[in-house]
């Protein structure tokens, strides 16, 4: 049960991630050219190195390699077991060499090196812990470039379509808080974001770099061509 205004819970989302973890690629198969944008949007270049945050079972990782190449390199970070166990199957399937796994909870990760972009797909969770947005961006080169999708509420007209956004935020996240903006902590950290909406303002696409030095900012900067926030 997910109590108003509070923050994620490690121990649910294991058992969230244990339950869903058989499914969860059939269940996003909808989603996938959502996917596709959010990983353009990180405008990888070869030989660059990235990090899938909460990386589940590793539905990016190929998009990720054909950004980077054979040349460059991508470490997942995942902490449900049983989701990162299909990401390992699909690694060694495809004999990927330049992708790591780190099976931890985001937060305590033990990134050794910075990275020139982080991939933040469908992971409210981690975007609503400090520490863990925190890790990632220290861990981030300067100029580094950031992307983050996932659900968020809609408003105004399109208030009714928080009926369809409510279950699916169920299944996937065990913390409601932060919903409206849910890249208000990564703009905190890095600065102003440019953020995307589409399927009326239920789903959002923020991207943004990790400026030098870090900007405290907390503002966000809309894209025009979305216009106000729904
Ligand atoms: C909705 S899934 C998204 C998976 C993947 N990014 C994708 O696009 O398919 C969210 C994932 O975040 C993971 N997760 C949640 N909190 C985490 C944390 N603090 N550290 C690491 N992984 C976390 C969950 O276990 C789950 O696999």
């Amino acid at each position: 049960m997910i109590e108003a205004g509070q923050g994620p819970d490690r121990t649910a989302a294991l058992a969230q991630y244990r339950r869903r973890a058989g499914v969860y690629d059939l269940e996003l198969t909808l989603l996938e050219p959502l996917r596709r944008k959010a990983i353009e949007r990180l405008a990888l270049e070869r030989g660059d190195f990235v990090l899938d945050v909460g990386c589940g079972t590793g539905l990016s990782l190929e998009l990720l390699r054909r950004g980077v190449g054979a040349e460059g390199r991508i470490i997942g970070i995942e902490q449900s077991p049983e989701m990162i166990e299909q990401a390992r199957a699909r690694v060694a399937r495809h004999r990927w060499r330049n992708v790591t796994l780190l099976g931890s909870p985001v937060e305590a990760a033990d990134l050794q090196e910075s990275a020139d972009a982080a991939l933040f797909h469908f992971t409210h969770d981690i975007l609503r812990r400090r520490d863990a947005v925190a890790n990632v961006v220290r861990h981030l080169k300067p100029g580094a470039r950031l992307v983050a999708t996932g659900l968020k509420w809609t408003g105004g007209w399109a208030l009714p379509a928080n009926l369809l956004v409510l279950p699916a935020a169920l299944r996937s996240v065990t913390s409601l808080e932060g919903l409206r903006q849910p890249w208000s902590r990564l703009a905190d950290s890095i600065g102003p974001l440019d953020v995307e909406t589409m399927l009326l303002g239920a789903v959002y696409i923020a991207s943004g770099r990790r400026l030098s030095p870090p900007a405290a900012a907390s503002s966000t900067r809309r894209r025009a061509a979305v216009g106000a926030a729904r």
